[in-house]
């Protein structure tokens, strides 16, 4: 099986090499071994495949993208859904695009600002030739933007996204920064749409008025501010009367997740007919509250979450949770690889590039749950 996932990324590997240019929705791998198979081991076990495609891969970029050195700091290892987002950025950096694993670095910026900037100024004192950065802060990406300009050093943000005039200011500055997330709103919006495609769309005792909790992440982060609007906004454009019984932050983290929801469940009770939570860590975490609380799912409360963590698609297959969306850490992980390659190659890199979130409720979840393996 493992080796058969080496030679099928190996086949990706030249299919890619001979589309280079793509970036849309894509590559899928195993998200299992942060230690993911270097080039150099597929090219033992693989012999004359590896060898073709290290020589198309080189072809391709017009020199020897294995011996570029590539930065990556990501806000905090903390945290489910980053952890495979980066478990895939670097899969698909060494084993698709060839780089050598010791040139791809990974740190933990450890929810602190101060020191991923520190650690940003080693990338550059040591001349990594380009650097991922998945901020603490998006509101840093000014500072770190010129201090990466000033040293020449291209730079992908991911995951939180920058604000607009900052991503402007790449463009018209001419500035080698680039961002690749997904559209925020996107999700918010079918997380909202998944309510309303519940048999009675979410106004559980039929009064009229959708009563909800909001479970936000961290409220700095744009993600957590568009999908706490848009989710709403989803019902009350429908026509639907809301109320919000109580909004707030959890972190993205299951445990104070579960903390927020278990308080809420005993002050509001039978109230809450829909938990939103900005996340699938945090609707696990809401889960284990509505079920000590005996209330049970899809019944007489509904769940959305985002993400579409393993657990909780499985979740949605089992009636447990009542819809999430997918945060396709596949192809964002694809297109920010790409991107940083396209930067080394000299290659014209738009300002903003997004992917597509999707939907996942009962009927598609099986689907989505199989891509994930
Ligand atoms: C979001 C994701 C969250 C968390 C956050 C970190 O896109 O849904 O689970 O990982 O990014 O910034």
């Amino acid at each position: 099986m493992r080796l058969l996932k080496k030679v099928l990324a190996v086949g990706l590997a030249s299919a890619m090499v001979f589309s280079m240019a793509g970036c849309g929705s894509g590559a899928k791998g195993t998200t299992a071994a942060p230690e993911a198979t270097t080039a150099a081991e597929t090219k033992k076990e693989d012999g004359s495949a590896a060898e073709t495609t290290a020589k198309a891969v080189k072809d391709a970029v017009g020199g020897d993208l294995a011996d570029k050195k590539v930065g990556i700091s990501i806000y905090k290892f903390d945290d489910n859904f980053m952890t495979l987002y980066r478990t895939e950025l670097q899969r698909y950096l060494t084993e698709d695009l060839g780089f050598k694993k010791e040139n791809v670095v990974i740190q933990d910026g450890k929810g602190d600002q101060a020191e991923q900037t520190n650690q940003i100024q080693n990338f550059i004192t040591q001349k990594y030739d380009v650097l991922i950065l998945n901020l603490v802060q998006a509101s840093s990406a000014p500072e770190i933007t010129n201090m990466c300009k000033e040293a020449g050093i291209p730079v992908v943000y991911i995951n939180r996204e920058p604000d607009t005039e900052e991503e402007q200011r790449w463009k018209d500055e001419k500035i080698n920064a680039t961002y690749v997330g997904c559209d925020a709103r996107q999700s918010g919006t079918y997380q909202g749409e998944e309510i309303l495609e519940t048999s009675n769309k979410g106004d559980i005792n039929g009064d009229g008025v959708i009563n909800y909790i909001m479970i936000q992440g961290d409220p700095e982060n744009v993600d957590a501010q568009y999908r706490t609007e848009f989710s709403v906004k989803a019902l009350t454009e429908s026509g639907m009367k809301v109320k919000e019984l109580l909004k707030q932050r959890g972190d993205w983290d299951q445990a104070k997740a579960q903390q927020i929801a278990q308080d809420a469940l005993t002050q509001y009770g039978d109230q809450i007919e829909v938990i939103f939570c900005n996340n699938d860590a945090m609707a696990l975490g809401a889960l284990q509250a509505i079920e000590a609380a005996g209330r049970t799912v899809d019944k007489d409360i509904y769940l959305v979450g985002v993400d579409a963590l393993t657990e909780a698609v499985q979740n949605v297959i089992d009636g447990k949770q009542t819809g999430t969306v997918f945060n396709d850490h596949f192809s964002q992980a694809k297109t920010a690889s790409d991107m940083a390659a396209k930067f080394l190659k000299g290659e014209a890199v738009e300002n903003v590039n997004m992917v597509d979130y999707i939907k996942v409720t009962k009927g598609n979840a099986q689907d989505i749950l199989d891509k994930l393996k």
